[in-house]
């Protein structure tokens, strides 16, 4: 298998398409390290000594700067360029899964599968997901075109690998799902879940590195696109990995109640609501067996932690990026909202990023290490 290519469902790029991947890793490497770096320049240096000489007080909030910072010209150029980064990069990887979608859709038909796929073609997909394209992915999460379709699923896995950078475990994407069991794993060390559900799976990424920790489990997995579910169970059974996917929105599903040992998310809340959280956790509360365990985990920025150009870099991500959430999920008090939905033994706090969970490890409750380095975790019992 060569190395840009871990399974056969990973899409496969010829020379111009890796090269042209390469180059938008690069350009977005650029903007993150040394243009970004200039941004929190200007604002430290113009912006705000600018601000305080007109006004003679100190901004109020960050709004107050980013609306000095918007006139600006090199902040403008910056905006743009992210934005046009995060496009060339679907558009890159859409081109390269086009060219062989009918493949896909073949090696997606599974003999003799040892896991499943169930989609709902009644689903109602939530308007916090339907409503924008999500990290401006044309079709989103759950766009599906044709009964056979795994074009989204497809174009997230090849493109995940170009967004992350080669931080969350480079074509495997799975450093988060070894996190989520690092934590669980230092929380209960002798933790032996039979039943598991990865909730907002996507392709599977950290559910596939999740279940492969626990053999003996049976471990479902749920999202609200189609496309996705049909790649996600392509990639799982390539992968010989069985787990049972399904189309399902997380705040009500249809699996019994008490039905669960172990319920993870992993960077799915965020992408949610502010009335949707609290359905979620108590869906999770109704399907965990009596002294099951959660294990959410989000990003490991908390709001109150940030300084001014990081939260002008945040509204990016809401007003362009389209996260609308981002803002509700790093200020939710997560310790209250779990305890109000009747979780015991709440912690939240961050974990050490992991290629490999160890049971017993005591990785959790630090100070975050930063992006990609450290998560915030979200764990409780029924
Ligand atoms: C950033 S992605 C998660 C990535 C994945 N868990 C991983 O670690 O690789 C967020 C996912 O959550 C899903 N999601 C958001 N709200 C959901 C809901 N109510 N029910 C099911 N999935 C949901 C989205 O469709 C999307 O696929």
């Amino acid at each position: 298998m060569d190395a840009h290519r871990p399974h056969p469902m990973m899409p496969e790029s010829n020379h111009d398409e890796i090269a042209e991947q390469l180059a938008i890793v690069d350009m977005k490497m650029f903007l993150a390290t040394k243009l970004d770096g200039g941004q929190r320049s200007l604002l430290e240096n113009k912006v705000l000594p600018e601000f305080e000489k007109k006004h003679g007080r100190e901004p109020r909030n960050h709004q107050e700067l980013r609306k000095e910072m918007e006139p600006e010209t090199a902040y403008q150029a910056y905006v743009t360029m992210v934005s046009t980064a995060q496009d060339m990069m679907w558009d890159a990887v859409g081109t390269c899964v086009d060219r062989q979608i009918d493949d896909l859709m073949n090696l997606a038909e599974i003999e003799n599968p040892k896991g499943s796929v169930r989609v709902n073609p009644d689903l109602e997909v939530p308007r916090y997901i339907s409503a924008q394209d999500i990290h401006r992915m044309p079709g989103n999460y759950h766009g599906t075109y044709g009964e056979r379709d795994v074009r989204q699923g497809a174009v997230f896995d090849r493109g995940a690998v170009v967004y992350q950078m080669g931080r969350n475990g480079g074509y495997m994407n799975d450093i988060r799902g070894h996190t989520i069991v690092s934590h669980y794993f230092s929380r209960w060390p002798e933790g032996k879940p039979l039943r598991i559900l990865d909730m907002g799976c996507t392709v599977g990424h950290s559910t596939l590195a999740i279940a492969s920790y626990f053999p003996e489990a049976e471990t479902h997995a749920i999202d609200v696109g189609a496309g996705m579910m049909r790649y996600a169970h392509a990639r799982a059974e390539r992968l010989n990995i069985p787990v049972h996917f399904s189309q399902q929105n997380a705040e009500c599903t249809d699996f019994d109640d008490e039905s669960f040992d172990l319920i993870t998310s992993s960077a799915m809340l965020h992408e949610t609501s502010g009335k949707a959280l609290p359905n979620i956790l108590n869906e999770c509360h109704r399907l965990l067996k009596p002294g099951g365990a959660m294990v959410h985990l989000e990003v490991p920025g908390r709001y109150d932690e940030m300084d001014t150009w990081s939260r002008i870099r945040g509204d990016y991500e809401i007003q362009y990026n389209y996260e609308p959430f981002w803002k509700g999920a790093i200020t939710a008090d997560f310790d209250k909202l779990c305890k109000e939905e009747n979780f015991s033994n709440v912690a939240v706090g961050y974990q050490d990023a992991t290629v490999k969970a160890e049971r017993g490890n005591t990785e959790f409750g630090g100070p975050s290490k930063g992006v990609h380095r450290s998560w915030l975790m979200i764990s409780g019992v029924k």
